[in-house]
């Protein structure tokens, strides 16, 4: 985080001296026309079937904002390092602000495509509102994560709800994967999951990194003597997490674990951003961004 802050402080010292070079010479100053632009802005994947999904959500924007042009951004430094070695060039936030700023735009939508107002979306604010504070652009809006209020936890329910295996019966459980944070916003996977719980009461969140982990979801089966599982990811993109830690085969896998518990395991590898329902969410978020 730390280097992440100098890297930003470093950019920001460029655009004040070159922001110094254009008012001495007098250019930009009498464009009174606006250029408005969208940056959606991912944690990123370097999974190939990732970027069909990055493609579906670029596809909603388009239609629903014509003619506003879309650029993208990942938040992860490592996947933006993986990716660069394989000859991608993604860039990160700041870079990406710079880039536009750079090239005129005086009106930036920033859209985060993160689950819950957890780290990264914390670090996508604090570099949204350092560029606001430069003055480079006329405006610039951050758009909120899909789980931002208790209408998006409704909406969350109801898409979810929807979108259920076709082969699931009702007494076979529904398992999903959400990330997880250190962030006290983890607590919003427990609050979704009593949610949908009241709805069905087989339908179970837990996290990799956060609460409550697969031990405790493994004994909520097993109290209930569940001997079927669907597994799900509840992240943007069924990316390492969702292909290893919940659907793989080695030992520590969700997959592993419950099965050897005896619950039989069948996983569904799409992420959040592949349905209709949570993509609408994220794009009612740019729509509010872009009308503040
Ligand atoms: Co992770």
């Amino acid at each position: 985080m730390h280097k992440r802050w100098m890297a930003a402080v470093a950019v920001f010292c460029l655009f004040l001296s070159a922001a110094a070079v254009d008012a001495f010479a007098g250019a930009h100053v009498s464009e009174s026309s606006e250029k408005t632009g969208i940056l959606l802005v991912t944690f990123g994947s370097s999974m190939t079937s990732a970027q069909a999904t990055f493609d579906h959500i670029q596809k909603r924007v388009a239609e629903t904002y014509p003619g506003i042009p879309v650029r993208w951004a990942y938040t992860s430094r490592m996947i933006r390092k993986k990716l660069a070695g394989q000859g991608r060039h993604l860039d990160s936030p700041e870079t990406a602000l710079a880039g536009m700023m750079e090239e005129g735009y005086t009106r930036v939508a920033v859209q985060s495509l993160h689950m819950i107002e957890g780290r990264e979306y914390q670090e996508l604010h604090r570099t949204v509102e350092a560029f606001r504070t430069l003055g480079g652009f006329r405006k610039i809006v951050l758009g909120k994560p899909l789980l931002s209020s208790q209408e998006d936890m409704r909406r969350c329910v109801e898409t979810i709800l929807a979108n259920l295996p076709r082969e699931r019966r009702p007494a076979e459980a529904v398992v999903m994967m959400g990330h997880g944070t250190e962030h006290p916003s983890n607590a919003i996977y427990a609050a979704l999951m009593f949610q949908l719980q009241l709805r069905d009461p087989n339908i179970f969140i837990g996290t990799v990194e956060g609460y409550p982990q697969i031990d405790t979801i493994k004994e909520l089966l097993l109290a209930r003597k569940i001997k079927s599982a669907w597994l799900l990811p509840f992240m943007s993109v069924a990316g390492d997490h969702a292909h290893n830690d919940m659907a793989g085969g080695q030992q520590g896998s969700w997959k592993s674990i419950l099965t050897r518990a005896g619950v039989r395991c069948r996983a569904i590898l799409k992420g959040a951003a592949d349905y209709e329902g949570f993509v609408d969410i994220w794009v009612s978020h740019l729509g509010a961004a872009l009308s503040r």
